[in-house]
């Protein structure tokens, strides 16, 4: 089955007319203004100011092509690439498949040896990424053990010598996404990206919690807000982001450059467009309904299993059950689509539902 025999929900299904009814809360004027204007990394001009974060096994190609349907000029991000793993390869990961046509769009590295970080950013940068990020904020185990992902908040010196190598070693910019500290009593967000700023990282990505809430709580952006205030480079505001309301008040707390969206996307590729085109007007596009949504599911399903053959299969189940929510016997198709075996079987359900929800 090919991609091609599903019609996809473009940009105008999803209208891009504000219709009466769907204006809400006004975008306050000196915002709105600040919106507007280019973001600019260092020598990079990005014309939009709400990003997708990188997502492990989450923002592949095929999640990229969703979400930059909506938002043809966000910054993407791939998924968090071993720079240790590919220091050892000899081909690249599948996480490095970017489109040729993908701009703007970044790579994000991880670990915590600077010249394998710097070697890494070399072969990203001949794959097209147009800026080099180091994950700097992920909680797992398995990375923080070997010293990478978060618990480099607790070892700023190795974190700027990897932002001085990774700088030294390639032309685009070097961008930074951390978290605010390792725990409660161990919060370092202002210092540890002053640290970062003055290493050479041309961007900062600030998610408002620390390690040890990993994503529970309340993504704490007062503490977002300090670090934007104490900093000359774009801070981007990261934690929360569910809504165009979420990302306004964001902006407005935080006076952040930026905001960056993540679990808010999951199974709703349309989040970064609806924020960027708010922020951009002042106007709300139509929230897609369900039967969009799950055009939008198959579309996904299908797109996974032509790139990815059966292991698409057993990805798309998570993506898919996120999607079916907010609708009438929404979690049966849920429980059902967690396990499919083949695509037909996944579009045979989503049909069925989609059916039922005509009808209905
Ligand atoms: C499934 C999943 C995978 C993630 N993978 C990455 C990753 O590869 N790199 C990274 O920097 N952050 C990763 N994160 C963290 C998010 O990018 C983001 O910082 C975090 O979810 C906070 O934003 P939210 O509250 O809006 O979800 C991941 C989060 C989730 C839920």
């Amino acid at each position: 089955m090919s991609v091609n025999t599903v019609a996809p929900t473009t940009q105008k299904d999803i209208s891009t007319d504000a219709s009466p009814g769907h204006h809400l809360s006004a975008l306050p004027e000196a915002l709105s203004a600040r919106m507007r204007l280019p973001l600019k990394i260092s020598n990079l001009t990005l014309n939009s100011r709400v990003l997708q974060s990188p997502l492990s096994g989450v923002t592949d190609k095929v999640f990229r092509r969703l979400v930059r349907r909506y938002a043809p000029q966000s910054m993407l991000y791939t998924e968090m690439v071993s720079a240790a793993e590919l220091h050892h390869l000899k081909k690249l990961p599948e996480v490095m498949d970017i489109d040729p046509d993908e701009q703007p769009i970044s790579i994000q590295l991880f670990d915590c040896r600077p010249a394998f970080l710097a070697e890494a950013a070399r072969k990203a940068v001949d794959q097209g990424a147009d800026t080099i990020d180091i994950n700097m904020g992920c909680p797992v185990n398995k990375i923080t053990k070997n010293g990478g992902g978060s618990s480099l908040l607790r070892d700023p010196e190795t974190a700027i010598a990897i932002v001085k190598a990774v700088c030294q070693a390639v032309s685009v910019p070097v961008t930074v996404k951390t978290r605010i500290g390792w725990s409660d009593d161990a919060i370092n967000a202002v210092e540890f990206a002053q640290q970062m700023e003055a290493a050479g990282a041309k961007m900062l990505t600030l998610h408002g919690r620390t390690r040890a809430q990993g994503y529970n709580g309340i993504a704490r952006w007062d503490q977002i807000a300090k670090v934007k205030a104490a900093l000359t480079i774009p801070v981007i505001a990261n934690g929360d982001i569910f809504s165009v309301d979420s990302a306004v008040q964001c902006l407005l707390e935080t006076q952040a450059d930026g905001v960056m969206c993540s679990r808010g996307t999951l199974g709703y590729p349309f989040l970064v467009g609806e924020i960027d085109y708010f922020l951009k007007t002042g106007d709300r596009k139509l929230t897609p309904t369900a039967i969009q949504r799950l055009q939008c599911a198959k579309e996904h399903l299908i797109m996974l299993w032509d790139y990815k053959g059966l292991r698409g299969i057993r990805q798309a189940r998570k993506h898919m059950s996120w999607y079916a929510k907010d609708f009438e016997n929404a979690a049966d198709l849920r429980d059902r689509l967690c396990q499919i075996e083949t695509v037909e079987q996944g579009c045979e359900l989503i049909d069925s539902a989609i059916s039922r929800l005509k009808t209905a």
